[in-house]
Parts: C-alpha cells; sequence; structure tokens
C-alpha cells in the first residue's frame, strides 16, 4: 500500500495490528461535510466502515501514518461495546466470544497456530503419519477418576481423556503415528493449569524405547520453541515475554530420576514419602530456578498408569517421564514405553478393579503381535501457557472449558 495516495479503505475502526486505529483516522471538521463528520463521531468501536482518503506518513500514530478521511460509508454499525477498561475476570469470560478482540487474545491465538503448525511440521517432516483417535470410548486410559460419563443410547461410555490406547493401535501399520484432538478430564480442581477440554498432542511409535522417547520430547519442544520464536517474535514481545529466555530452549534438557526428585525436595520443607506423585507445589519448586525443561524419569508404577513398562533394572519403577515446563510451570509432557506383556496389563488392571471387558481390544494388541514401543502426550494449552508466560491456562484456548464453565 502505497503511501499519499488517495484510496479506499475496507476498516473497522478499532486499535488491532492489521487494521488502522481509531486514533489514526483524521476527520476535521472542516475540511468534511457536517453529515460525514457526525457520522464518523457517532460510530462505536467495532462498527466497520470503508474510508475514503488520503493516506500520511505519521510517526505519532500506531500504524506509523494517517487517513486524512475525506469520506465515510458505514458497512456495519455496531451497538456500545460491552467491554470496557476495567472489567471482571467473570465478566470477560462471559464475554468471550468478544474479549476474543482484545490485543493480549489476539497474540496468544497468533502464537498458538503457530505452535500447533510446528509441532504438525515436525512430524510430519520426519516420516510420522498423522491418524485420528475417537472422541468416544468405552476404555479409560487414564484411570477412572477424571472420566466424564456419557449416556450412549442407553450403554456406558465416556470422552476420551487420551488417544494414547487407538494411536498403539495402528503403529503396527503405520508405523509411526501422532494425534492431535481434544482430550477431557472430569477434574474439578480449579488451577491455573487445569482444563476441563484440552488439545493434546499424542506421538506413538514403533521400535522406540524409553531413552528415545525423551529425545524425540527435547527435540520436538526446541523445534517449536525455535520456530515460535523465528514467527512470532513481534507477538511474544506484545506479550511482554523475555524472548532472550526462550531462545536458550535446546536440547539436552537435564533429567533427573523420581528418586533423585524426591530427595531433592524432601531436603527442603516437602515430606513425602515414595510412591506419591508430584503436585503443582512440588513441581514449582524443581523448575522455579531453571531456564531449561527438566525431565522426571522413572516414577514408581502406582504414581503413574497402567500400561506403562516396568524398568528391567528396578522392578520398582516404570520406564516413564514428565517433561516440566521451567519457571515454576511444570508438567507439559507425560510419557512412557509401554508394557508389551499381557499378563503384566491384565494384572494392572484387575489391582486397578477395571472391568476386563472394556479393554479386550487394547490386550489384544499384545496377544496378536507387539513390538517394543513408547509415546506421549503434550498438553497444547500447558505448552501455550508456559511459552506466552500466562497467568492462567484457559487464555491459550480461544473457549475455554473448566469446571464451571462450557459457554460461551
Ligand atoms: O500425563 P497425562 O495424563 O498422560 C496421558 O494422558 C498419556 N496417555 C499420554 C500419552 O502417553 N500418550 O496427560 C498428558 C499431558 C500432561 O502432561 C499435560 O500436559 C496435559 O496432558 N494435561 C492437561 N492439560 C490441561 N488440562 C488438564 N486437565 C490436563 N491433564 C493433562
Ligand atoms: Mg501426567
Amino acid at each position: 500500500m502505497g503511501l499519499s495516495t488517495t484510496s479506499q479503505q475496507k476498516h473497522r475502526i478499532c486499535s488491532f495490528e492489521g487494521f488502522f486505529s481509531y486514533n489514526s483516522m483524521c476527520f476535521k471538521k472542516d475540511e468534511v461535510d457536517q453529515s460525514t463528520f457526525e457520522q464518523a463521531s457517532d460510530l462505536n468501536v467495532e462498527s466497520s466502515v470503508k474510508i475514503k482518503g488520503e493516506l500520511k506518513e505519521d510517526e505519532r500514530a500506531p500504524e506509523g501514518f494517517e487517513v486524512k478521511a475525506e469520506g465515510i460509508e458505514v458497512a456495519h454499525e455496531a451497538d456500545r461495546f460491552p467491554i470496557t477498561k476495567e472489567q471482571s475476570t467473570s465478566f470477560l469470560l462471559d464475554k468471550r466470544h468478544l474479549w476474543l478482540r482484545s490485543r493480549k487474545l489476539t497474540n496468544t491465538l497468533k502464537l498458538r497456530s503457530t505452535v500447533i503448525k510446528a509441532a504438525r511440521d515436525f512430524f510430519d517432516s520426519n516420516g510420522w503419519y498423522e491418524v485420528q483417535p475417537p472422541v468416544v470410548t468405552s476404555s479409560a486410559c487414564e484411570g477412572g477418576t477424571t472420566l466424564f460419563d456419557l449416556d450412549y443410547f442407553d450403554e456406558d461410555a465416556y470422552l476420551s481423556q487420551s488417544g494414547q490406547m487407538y494411536a498403539e493401535a495402528l503403529i503396527y501399520s503405520l508405523d509411526k503415528v501422532y494425534c492431535l484432538a481434544p482430550s477431557f478430564r472430569a477434574e474439578k480442581s480449579r488451577t491455573p493449569r487445569h482444563l476441563t477440554e484440552y488439545w493434546h498432542l499424542e506421538p506413538e511409535a514403533a521400535w522406540v524405547d524409553h531413552k528415545e522417547n525423551m529425545e524425540i520430547q527435547e527435540k520436538m519442544i526446541s523445534h517449536i520453541i525455535q520456530k515460535v520464536i523465528g514467527e512470532r517474535s513481534f507477538e511474544l514481545e506484545k506479550l511482554e515475554r523475555d524472548i532472550e529466555i526462550l531462545k536458550k530452549i535446546k536440547t539436552p534438557f537435564p533429567r533427573i530420576t523420581y528418586e533423585k526428585a524426591l530427595e531433592i525436595l524432601n531436603e527442603d520443607k516437602f515430606n513425602l514419602s515414595w510412591g506419591e506423585d508430584l503436585g503443582i507445589k512440588e513441581e514449582r519448586f524443581l523448575t522455579k530456578d531453571r531456564e531449561k525443561p527438566l525431565i522426571v524419569e522413572k516414577y514408581p508404577l502406582e504414581a503413574k498408569a497402567f500400561y506403562m513398562k516396568s524398568d528391567p533394572e528396578d522392578e520398582d519403577v516404570v520406564l516413564c517421564n514428565d517433561m516440566l515446563a521451567p519457571e515454576g510451570y511444570g508438567e507439559i509432557i507425560g510419557g512412557s514405553e509401554r508394557e508389551t506383556d499381557n499378563q503384566i496389563l491384565i494384572d494392572r488392571l484387575k489391582k486397578e478393579g477395571a472391568d476386563l471387558d472394556n479393554y479386550e481390544w487394547y490386550l489384544d494388541l499384545r496377544k496378536y503381535g507387539s513390538v517394543p514401543h513408547s509415546g506421549f502426550g503434550l498438553g497444547v494449552e500447558r505448552l501455550i501457557r508456559w511459552i506466552a508466560d500466562l497467568d492462567h491456562i484457559r487464555d491459550a484456548i480461544a473457549f475455554p472449558r473448566t469446571p464451571r464453565r462450557y459457554s460461551p
């Protein structure tokens, strides 16, 4: 768009990147006829208009130039915008469909789009296939306590907690697969890192062991961060994210065992017993002073899920890992090598009181030919929350779902 030319511009009176801001519009009383002047002055924000006028460079204008307007054509006239400067969080969530036009959410959603594209690029360019798991399921992947029940034509079904078991079924034909789908967790806990519906990226691959699984995670995270820095530095700056910290996210990431984590925590104020999973407080303590993500591996089985493979060198722990984001953010990834012994899986499921009928198909994946394999799950909004340094996970997704909100 050349400057100082007379042009007709499609325009919304607002202040977002890519549009002229209201401040950049100049309707001078003595230069336009009175009705044009009044029409322009009476318009509410978020009305859309076409402006005819002259573009002039002006350092003081937010976009670096000003439109000396001559005429206006109203394309859509808006009512008075309900969101003003000081609004409560609850009101902004009620009006989420409109609050999406704010600079903060606009910048975060642009960043989100790049994160997802970068993740897909990482796998697509390394020979992985994207697959689609079902959302309605009969089998719990992550235990019964966080399942959303569904009345499925008078049968019991659930909203999926994870696409993992279905991804496992697909590695036999496709070798390396990943899925990106919503997962559901009926977690009442209202924390800044829990959603009831979140986007879950879950890679699963044959012939990948626990160590290689962790390497894939590191490479993927480092790839995504570098892409985001390359393509979204403007948005990161606007979000007041310190990009220098993100630039340090390069492989390898530090690793400690669960045992070591327990030792570090219990040397301080914590009083954890062996077998307890790490929670928000523990993860914050382990990562608050770190700049790179921390991998914690080899948790005891009792803290983790039934499908994880036991460590042949130490039967008390499983070949799993969590990846904890630095700066106190905590868990963004959970993954493991998978148990391939059917009897071990059956024993564990029985111990958990699970209905074996619901897992028959999953057990078939071992019975009728299996292969060593591993995978992991990344919480997309948790990753975005860390990258954008957001106070709350709900701002990492356009329409957040939390225990008390499923609208708009
Ligand atoms: O650790 P989780 O529960 O592991 C699984 O679901 C495995 N089946 C994944 C796999 O191996 N394919 O969940 C994986 C990740 C967590 O690390 C976290 O980032 C995210 O999912 N997550 C949540 N994100 C937002 N809100 C919640 N309520 C979440 N619960 C888990
Ligand atoms: Mg986990």
